[in-house]
This record gives C-alpha cells, structure tokens and sequence, in this order.
C-alpha cells in the first residue's frame, strides 16, 4: 500500500531508521501498522527529531503499539508505566532482554533520551533470530531441548565491570535491593517461536541462572557458546542518541546494552514497556 513513513536500514540484519512521522497518540491507523511492520522486520527502529515527547504523550504514542504494563515489578516510582533509565541506578551494560524472570516477557520496549553525556552512552542491539538462523544444524538441535532457569536475583557482578566488585556506591546498592525486593524466579525455553512472525529466536540474556538439567560447568560453558552467537558485531547495530532520539525495540527478538563509556556523567532514558505473552518452545 501507500508508504506513509520513510525506512531506512542502519544493517543487513538488525536496525532501522525511521523518516517522516511525528510521534504523538494522534497516528493514524495506517502509519502505526507500518511502523509495527517495520519494527517486526529490523528488530529495532529509530526515530530522531521527537523533541515535543515528554512522558505523557511518549505513553500515548506507545499505547498504539500495545499494552502498557509496569516496566519492572519490583522498582518504585513507576506507576504511570514510565521507568527512569538512570546512570544513577547503575549501568545496563550487559547483554539481556528486558524482564525475562516473568512469565509473560515483555514484547516490546519503547525508550526515549532525556538527558544524555557530552560522550559515549550509546546502545547496542543483536538480532536474536538472525542468531538462531546462522546456528548450525546440530547446534540448533542442541539449543532446542534446552530450558534456562531466569531470575532478576541474578549475579551482578559476574555480569558487570569488576573494578567495581566491593565499590558500587550507596545509591547503586540501593536500587539493586529495589530491583530484586521480590525474587521471581521461571523457565523458559531456550529456542522461542516468535508470537508474531513465527520465527525462532533463542532467549538468552543475563537474567539466566542456569540451564535446566545442567550443572553450573556446563550451563556457562553452553549458555556462552549461544549467547556468543547473538552478540556477534555483524549480528547488531549501535545507536548513538541525540536529544530528541527514540528506540523502539522488539523484546522478544533482541538482547540489548547500554555501553558504559561516559564515566560519572548523567544519563537518563525514559522507558514504556508492553506487555508480552508467555515464551512457547518449537513443541507448543
Ligand atoms: C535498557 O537496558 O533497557 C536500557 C539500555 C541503555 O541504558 O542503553
């Protein structure tokens, strides 16, 4: 049909920038079905210029998309369905997808600048599917018998930058209390049918604690051999945010991380999140 929006791909095979609209609630129809169209095909998609967004109408825009859930159930303050991505809280530096210790994983993520650093600060995507695609043929058996165990109590510092092991500071502890107040725990499969498109995608993402059936030897040593399939550098794409920048995500067919590279300078997103249904494996 008529192309309302302009789509232009940032790499073969994740990312796209999107021309032509002014985000808003007010949409039409037609122009939220091909940004829909566009985000299920690249994954994550980019608009730049949205300066007249502030949280409300940021949640207007999204709830087009889908349906508002609470970002996170643990973290206060976020009531109105807006979660303060916030240097101060820490830093998302390692690779995941959003909320994967719930049952229903989140489908998409909808994250706006609000106060970037002078340097640095830019996220990465990987394409989950693209990942399980160049699997070979024994791996992706492999991966399809598997389950992981996922729980937001989680071990940080693994994960994260161990020059900070013992030296996070008071505000960064505090958060993380908030973050794990209440632990969920749950399994998922580790190859998911895409609800949507009907592709597989393999779930990985540092919210898992083990795989299911495995030793903790063996579920690191397999978890890192996939996990290294979806974080290739040609399986992403890095957004550098200008004021004004927002990234929609596809939750269910990326991992994502926030690049820790601007020292102790602000940094803060503003991010929506909707809701998603509960992982299906290749058996149903
Ligand atoms: C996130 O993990 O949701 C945000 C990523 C970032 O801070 O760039």
């Amino acid at each position: 049909g008529y192309q309302w929006i302009t789509v232009d791909k940032v790499t073969q095979s994740i990312g796209a920038k999107i021309g032509g609209v002014r985000l808003g609630g007010d949409l039409d129809p037609d122009v939220v079905s091909e940004i829909r169209r566009a985000l299920l095909a690249n994954k994550v998609i980019f608009f730049s210029g949205q300066d007249h967004l502030d949280d409300a109408a940021q949640y207007e825009f999204a709830s087009l998309l889908g349906t508002p859930t609470l970002p996170h159930p643990t973290v206060r303050g976020n009531e109105h369905a807006v979660l303060p991505i916030d240097s101060d809280h820490g830093k998302a530096n390692s690779w995941h997808s959003d909320v994967t210790f719930v049952d229903r994983i989140p489908a998409i993520s909808v994250l706006r600048a609000v106060q970037l650093p002078a340097y640095g600060g830019t996220t990465v995507w990987a394409n989950s599917a693209e990942a399980y695609r160049r699997l070979s043929p024994a791996l992706k058996a492999l991966a399809e018998k598997l389950w992981a165990v996922h729980t937001n109590l989680y071990d940080y510092v693994a994960e994260r930058d161990e020059k900070r092991i013992g030296g996070i500071d008071v505000k960064e502890q505090a958060y993380r209390d908030e973050f794990a107040s209440q632990v969920f725990e749950t399994e998922h499969p580790v190859v998911r049918v895409h609800p949507e498109t009907g592709e597989r995608v393999l779930l990985l993402g540092h919210f898992i604690k083990r795989l299911v059936g495995l030793n903790t030897h063996d579920s690191a040593d397999l978890f890192n051999l996939l996990q290294r399939h979806v974080t290739r550098l040609e399986n992403t794409v890095r957004w550098y945010w200008s004021p004004g920048d927002l990234a929609i995500w596809d939750n269910r067919a990326t991992q994502h991380y926030g690049v820790a590279d601007y020292g102790d300078q602000k940094r803060v997103l503003h991010r929506i999140t909707l809701a998603g249904d509960i992982p299906l494996s290749i058996d149903g």
